[in-house]
C-alpha cells in the first residue's frame, strides 16, 4: 500500500499557528507574512495590541499586502494605495470616492493563547476557540518553558506519523534524546501505552523503566545511574503536540507511578504548521517546573530539543523527496505505525467531513439558482 497522500490536504476548520507572539511586534513595518495550509496571510498589530489577520492578497491586483503600511488599526496596499480596515473592509480608493462593495479581503479568527498566535482557517462562525490545543506558554510562573522554531522542507503528514510514533527516539536520536545502548533501543521499540481516542487526536500514556540517563544528560550523571520515564502526550489536529514528560531516579515498581525520586518535570510543546504540501513551519519549546529547574537546566532542555529536530528534519526531508518522486510506490505497515494510524484516523475523518459539507453546502447552492432561474408557471 503506498503512502496515504489524500487529495484533500488541510482541514479547513482548525486553529493553525501562526508562530510565537513575539513574532508580531507594535513595529511600524512589523507586518509577517504566513503561508497556512496552502493560504498566504499578514498578521499585523493595531494600536491597543490586537492582532489582525487578513490574506496577503489586495483584492485590486494581488499584490502583496504584507508589503504593505500599517496605518493605526488599517493596512494599505502600497502598489496602488488602497487602504483596508481590520476587518477587511476597503476604506479608501485614492483618486476614486464610490468604494465598490465587492472592494475587500478575506479576514480571519486571529487568538492568542499560551503565547502562541493562532489562526482559524475555516469558516468564522464555527470558529470555537476551546478548540485550541492546551499547551504551556514561556509566560507560565510554574514553568521555566524557553520556545524555540524550525522550518522543515517536508509534508505535514510525514510529521504527524515521525510524532506518532516515538520508537525512532532509538534510532533517529541516539545521540540526544534517546541512547545508543541496548536497553534503550529494547524500551523504545517496545512501548506498551495507553492510548485514549480524543475527539479531535489522541492521548497517549507510558512508563520506560530502569534505563540509563538518555545520551544528552550523560555527562551529568554517573554511567550506573538508572531512571524511570514517564510520558504522557497529547496530540491534536493539524499537528499540535504536548508531552509532559517526567524523570525519576529509577524506583522498584514495575506498575503505575515510580517510587523513584523526582529529578525532571517537564513539558514540551510542539506545534507543526503546515506551509503547504511540502513544508511546515515548527514552533516548540521545553522547560522544567519551577520546582525541578536548576539553573541552565531549561536551555540545555532547549538546545537539545533543537539538535533533535535537526536529526528528524534530515530524515524526514529526505523522506518526502522521495514520496514526492514516487506517491504510488509500495510500503508495508509495522506494529509502529498504530499511533499515526489513529491520528490520521481522526485527520481523515475530519478532511472527509468538511468534503461532503462543501459538496452539500454546493448542491443547496445550485439548487436555490435552479429554482431563482425557473419560470413562474
Ligand atoms: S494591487 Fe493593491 S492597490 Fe492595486
Ligand atoms: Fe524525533
Amino acid at each position: 500500500m503506498p503512502l496515504k497522500m489524500p487529495e484533500r490536504m488541510f482541514v479547513r476548520n482548525a486553529w493553525y499557528c501562526a508562530g510565537w507572539d513575539y513574532h508580531v511586534s507594535q513595529g511600524r513595518n512589523a507586518l509577517l507574512a504566513r503561508k497556512i495550509a496552502g493560504e498566504r496571510v499578514v498578521l499585523y498589530r493595531k494600536p491597543d495590541g490586537g492582532l489582525v489577520c487578513m490574506e496577503d492578497r489586495c483584492c485590486h491586483r494581488q499584490a502583496a499586502l504584507s508589503l504593505g503600511r500599517k496605518e493605526g488599526d488599517c493596512l494599505r496596499c502600497m502598489y496602488h494605495g488602497i487602504k483596508f480596515g481590520p476587518d477587511g473592509a476597503c476604506v479608501e480608493i485614492p483618486g476614486q470616492t464610490k468604494i465598490p462593495h465587492k472592494a475587500r479581503v478575506r479576514t480571519f479568527p486571529v487568538v492568542e493563547k499560551n503565547n502562541w498566535i493562532w489562526v482559524w482557517m475555516g469558516e468564522p462562525e464555527q470558529a470555537d476557540e476551546s478548540l485550541i490545543c492546551f499547551a504551556v506558554g514561556y509566560d507560565d510562573p510554574d514553568w521555566n518553558i524557553k520556545t524555540s522554531e524550525m522550518h522543515v522542507d517536508a509534508n505535514y503528514r510525514l510529521e504527524v506519523a515521525n510524532l506518532a510514533d516515538l520508537s525512532h527516539l532509538a534510532w533517529v536520536h541516539q545521540n540526544t534524546l534517546g541512547a545508543g545502548d541496548p536497553a534503550t533501543v529494547g524500551a523504545f521499540t517496545t512501548i506498551q501505552d495507553e492510548t485514549t481516542m480524543l475527539e479531535r487526536g489522541i492521548n497517549t500514556r507510558y512508563w520506560i523503566r530502569n534505563v540509563p540517563a538518555n545520551a544528552f544528560l550523560q555527562h551529568l550523571f554517573p554511567p550506573e545511574a538508572r531512571f524511570d520515564l514517564h510520558f504522557d502526550i497529547t496530540m491534536t489536529v493539524p499537528c499540535n503536540w504536548i508531552l509532559h514528560f517526567r524523570a525519576f531516579t529509577a524506583g522498584s515498581r514495575t506498575e503505575g507511578e515510580s517510587d523513584g525520586e523526582l529529578v525532571a518535570d517537564t513539558y514540551t510543546c510542539q506545534t507543526i504548521c503546515p506551509n503547504d504540501e511540502h513544508s511546515v513551519e515548527y514552533y516548540f519549546s521545553w522547560g522544567a517546573s519551577r520546582t525541578t529547574d536548576l539553573p541552565g537546566l531549561s536551555d540545555m532542555l532547549r538546545e537539545t530539543v533543537e539538535q533533535a529536530f535537526l536529526e528528524d528534519a534530515s530524515v524526514l526531508e529526505a523522506q518526502h523527496a522521495r514520496v514526492m518522486e514516487k506517491p504510488q510506490h509500495p510500503t508495508i505497515d509495522i506494529i509502529h505505525d498504530a499511533g499515526a494510524g489513529k491520528m490520521f484516523w481522526v485527520l481523515d475523518r475530519l478532511l472527509q467531513a468538511e468534503a461532503k459539507a462543501e459538496e452539500e453546502a454546493a448542491l443547496a447552492g445550485a439548487g436555490r439558482s435552479a429554482r431563482a432561474g425557473a419560470p413562474a408557471c
